[in-house]
């Protein structure tokens, strides 16, 4: 092999490893993204589950800190370039990023209410945290509405 050639294949090796993490960088943010609402989603049908009939308030509780956990980690789910694109599926709306300020307000309006779930949730009265939930599927279903593709 020629020193030419041998240089021109590293050169082309190099670059295939350095192009892959920018390839693979933005659907694995979206893969991220997508696992934390399916919890996200489970520990808000635990909450619901754990209230219904005899409330339990042990998974209750639990699945009340899961909440505010997703709470305080979705802003760090939309980084720039995590939006739609050719080759990755995600139901996130380029609107996310074209109006940040709404998506931000709707963010925070899902962690203020987590928080008040996780009041309500520790006070340990079952009506209240039933009230509070219902609160926060609001927040929830407010945002898909506006930002999520169905
Ligand atoms: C500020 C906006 C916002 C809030 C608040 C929000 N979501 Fe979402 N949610 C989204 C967006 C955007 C997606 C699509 C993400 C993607 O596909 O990349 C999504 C996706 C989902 C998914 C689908 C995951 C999958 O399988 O594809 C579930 C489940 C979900 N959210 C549950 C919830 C629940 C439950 C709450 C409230 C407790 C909530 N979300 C609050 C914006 C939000």
């Amino acid at each position: 092999m020629s020193r030419l050639v041998r240089r021109a294949l590293f050169a082309a090796l190099a670059g295939a490893l350095a192009g892959v993490p920018l390839l693979a960088a933005p659907a694995d943010t979206i893969r991220a993204r997508i696992a934390g609402y399916k919890q996200l989603g489970a520990a808000f049908k635990a909450v619901n589950d754990g209230l219904r009939g005899e409330p339990d308030l042990v998974k209750v509780r639990k699945a009340v800190g899961q909440i505010a956990g997703a709470s305080a980690a979705q802003y760090k789910w939309y980084p720039r370039g995590s939006g739609p694109q050719p080759g990755v599926k995600t139901a996130a709306k380029v609107e996310i990023w074209s109006r940040g300020a709404q998506f931000r307000a709707g963010q925070d309006r899902f962690a203020g209410q987590a928080a008040a779930l996780q009041r309500a949730a520790a006070g340990g009265d079952p009506v209240a945290i039933r009230a509070e939930a219902r609160k926060l599927g609001a927040t929830c279903k407010a945002c898909h509405d506006a930002f999520r593709a169905d």
